[in-house]
């Protein structure tokens, strides 16, 4: 028997293309690994209403760890739309599956690593190393939403909520509520995954991001929060700052940043903020870690248009392929692949169309694999 279940999980669009080309690493590396396919994405969504379905949530509970491609996601009425004749009006609703996932298997550390290689042509400086922490369970991704919304709540918030008087007597169908639930709990575990990862990889300082001068209630909770989480690590330094502000300064000068913290949406956004100053997202790399299971993918979407093309860069996901082999323990395999990733940037010679190059996404797997 195989040392670690894979769950492996292409997705749809690009999915399948950029885990193939993961497959010909982890091949190389010999990692003593059972892959198990599963089904997620945009056709399971079409023909069964479910993008993500029950047999793949059965799957994820006898796994170690998944891989995970890219899905689709559209709005509520367009993804309605194109369903299956045989499933429309049924009042099924659409739900990103890895928003789902992320909740359902409580994966409520999502870890995205932004380092620009040396000799990257896409790096907007050199000596770029970031790491965003993004609390990926609650915020405005906790799913509870109202649209239209319902007269009881109307009323009840009438009475709730001096500034929501101008609202109150709007007909529910003109106005839209989306909820932003944050937790003391997982505000907390969140900060104490990125202080704990400064502490234990030596890393100069922990910034809070938030918008805690205007979003009082919610934001307000996560910053109390975090100072009372940076008094556990008096040894790491920190510091905190307003999501805008914060998207300003990192672009003026990222060298002042080191590990970032964020509640869920401010850390969807400032990851890809983050990955295009290394590369854009063919380098934006992703963990989404729980206690007991972790799934891995690159942070880019499912970019239809070249799905199945095999011109997209692999890189981000074989970067993810390193934090996995780093969260299964199997730290050496980890340290050879991100070297070998390291020489082929470096060396230039084979670069997808991203970076300039003609090189296909195999082409590219490929180059890593001999590298290693
Ligand atoms: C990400 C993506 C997802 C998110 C989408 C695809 C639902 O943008 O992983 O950053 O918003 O979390
Ligand atoms: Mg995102």
């Amino acid at each position: 028997m195989a040392k670690y279940k894979i769950a492996w999980l292409p997705g749809d669009g690009i999915g399948s293309d950029v885990l193939d080309a993961s497959r010909i690493v982890l091949e190389r590396l010999k990692l003593d690994a059972e892959y198990i396919p599963g089904d997620i994405g945009w056709e399971c969504w079409r023909t069964g209403g479910d993008a993500f379905p029950q047999r793949t949530i059965e799957l994820l509970k006898t796994v170690d760890a998944a891989l995970f491609g890219a899905i689709t996601s559209k709005p509520v009425k367009v993804a309605e739309a194109e369903l299956i004749p045989e499933l429309q009006g049924k009042g099924l609703v659409y739900r990103s599956p890895i928003v789902r996932m992320r909740q359902l298997f409580d994966l409520y550390i999502c870890q995205r690593p932004c380092k620009a290689y040396p000799g990257n042509p896409l790096n907007y400086k050199e000596g770029i190393d970031l790491v965003v922490f993004r609390e990926n369970t609650e915020d405005l991704y906790a799913g509870v939403e109202f649209r239209p919304v319902p007269t009881e709540l109307g009323a009840l918030l009438g009475n709730l909520s001096k500034p929501f008087a101008p609202f109150k007597d709007l007909p529910g169908e003109e106005y839209a509520i989306s909820c932003k639930v944050n937790t003391r709990h997982g505000s907390r575990r969140i900060l104490k995954a990125a202080f704990d990862f400064a502490r234990q990889n030596g890393r100069k300082r922990v910034t809070v991001v938030h918008k805690a001068n205007v979003v009082r209630a919610t934001d307000g909770l996560f910053l109390e929060t975090a100072q009372e989480v940076a008094r556990e690590y008096p040894d790491v330094t920190w510091d905190e700052a307003n999501i805008d502000a914060m998207c300003m300064w990192l672009l003026k000068n990222p060298f002042n940043y080191d590990v970032l913290v964020a509640p869920n949406l401010y850390g969807d956004i400032i990851s890809d903020l983050c990955a295009q100053m290394v590369g854009g997202l063919g380098f934006g790399c992703s963990g989404n870690i729980g206690d007991r299971l972790a799934v891995y993918e690159p942070s880019h979407g499912s970019a239809p248009k070249y799905a199945g093309m095999y011109k997209v860069n692999p890189i981000a996901t074989i970067l993810s392929v390193k934090m996995m082999l780093d969260w299964l323990g199997e730290k050496d395999k980890g340290v050879a692949l991100e070297k070998a990733v390291a020489e082929v940037i470096r060396e230039g010679k084979v670069r997808t169309y991203d970076m300039g190059g003609t090189s296909s996404t195999l082409e590219m797997g490929q180059a890593i694999a001999d590298r290693i």
